[in-house]
């Protein structure tokens, strides 16, 4: 399987290494044995060597600043859009950052992978949000798959368990926590942390959007609830249709109010066919999400022959968002 990626951020290098220090074992265990073909970056130039780029000297060139310096035989500098065209890959994963607003230059990204021939695996949330049917019918038309297991709670697989776990079962609601630097942060500041230093932390933390006003916003949940109305019920809802409130009035005397009365504050996001809703909620300690902490994210699907089925397991930061993306590739390698 011969890779370009598409953003070399947190996401991408984080990529990059797990598929080197893994491939042993997704050689042995999957005959797997992925090939980076190309690299682009917003400013960091871009790379592209048919027969694979090293792993170790591509992180070491992105670490000193410049893909340029990667020491190696490798085209450098082509357009990205050129990159993806033009590449001898089968797959191109979308890993910059997500634009919500209009979920450029990704899609440009998306849509020429697809119409040339590439399969696209995204961890990136903005082209999924906005342009899945979009997304969907070319890969339809030009024989390809789209997979983003990534783009809602990173590596825990929440759709997977929608669409393979609970086949057969009709979901009519999803409700959780789907933001790990709003729930990270919340945690820190009932600790007494202030808000300012708890998103520092956030941010160097690798869980924080480029803008993290997405994530204290509530728009990097409400995407993701938009990806799941998609996925789910297959009703295309826009940001427009959610009701979005972030975390950013939250001061820490509500919290100490919280806490006073047996409550933590998380930020809940709620999708249904008919619309939803991204708000701050008080939870008593009892209720299962008030004790998902850290940058952990939880789901609860509402089932019709099983009931309640909740998934909780990390929802953001490097590891676990590669980890999405790999298990992306498997499953396109399996099928
Ligand atoms: N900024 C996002 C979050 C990253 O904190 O959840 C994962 O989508």
């Amino acid at each position: 399987m011969r890779l370009v990626i598409i953003g070399f951020g947190t996401v991408g290098t984080g990529l990059a290494a797990l598929l080197r220090d893994r491939a042993a074992y997704l050689a042995g265990r999957y005959d797997f044995t992925p090939q980076i073909v190309g690299v682009a970056t917003r400013s960091r130039g871009t790379l592209y060597a048919p027969d694979g780029l090293d792993i170790d000297a591509l992180l070491a060139a992105h670490q000193g600043g410049s893909l340029r310096d990667y020491q190696g035989a490798a085209s450098r500098d082509l357009d990205p859009l050129r990159l993806v065209g033009e590449a001898e890959a089968d797959v191109v994963i979308e890993a910059s950052h997500s634009n919500f607003d209009t979920a450029q230059p990704a899609l440009d990204h998306c849509r020429a992978a697809l119409r040339t021939g590439k399969h696209l695996v995204l961890a990136n949330k903005g082209p999924v949000a906005l342009a899945l049917t979009e997304l969907h019918n070319l890969a339809r038309e030009n024989g390809r798959q789209v997979r983003y297991e990534a783009t809602v709670m990173a590596g825990t697989p929440a759709l997977r368990l929608a669409e393979v776990g609970l086949a057969g079962c009709t979901i009519s609601a999803a409700r959780g926590i789907l933001n790990g630097t709003t729930n990270y942060i919340l945690e820190q500041m009932t600790g007494g942390l202030a808000y300012a230093d708890a998103l520092a932390d956030a941010q160097r933390l690798g869980y924080a959007e480029a803008d993290p006003a997405a994530d204290v916003e509530g728009w990097d949940a409400a995407g993701k609830a938009i990806i799941l109305a998609r996925t789910l019920f297959d009703v295309p809802l826009t940001l427009a249709d959610l009701q979005v409130k972030g975390i950013i009035a939250i001061t820490p005397a509500d919290i100490e109010a919280a806490a006073a009365a047996g409550e933590r504050w998380k930020l809940i996001a709620e999708v249904s066919p008919s619309g939803g809703s991204v708000m701050p909620v008080r939870l008593p300690l009892a209720d299962p999400l008030a004790n998902v902490g850290g940058a952990i994210n939880a789901i609860t699907y509402r089932t019709d022959l099983m009931a309640d089925v909740t998934l909780i397991g990390p929802g953001a930061g490097q590891v676990p968002t590669a980890a999405g993306l790999l298990s992306d590739m498997l499953s396109l390698l399996q099928s």
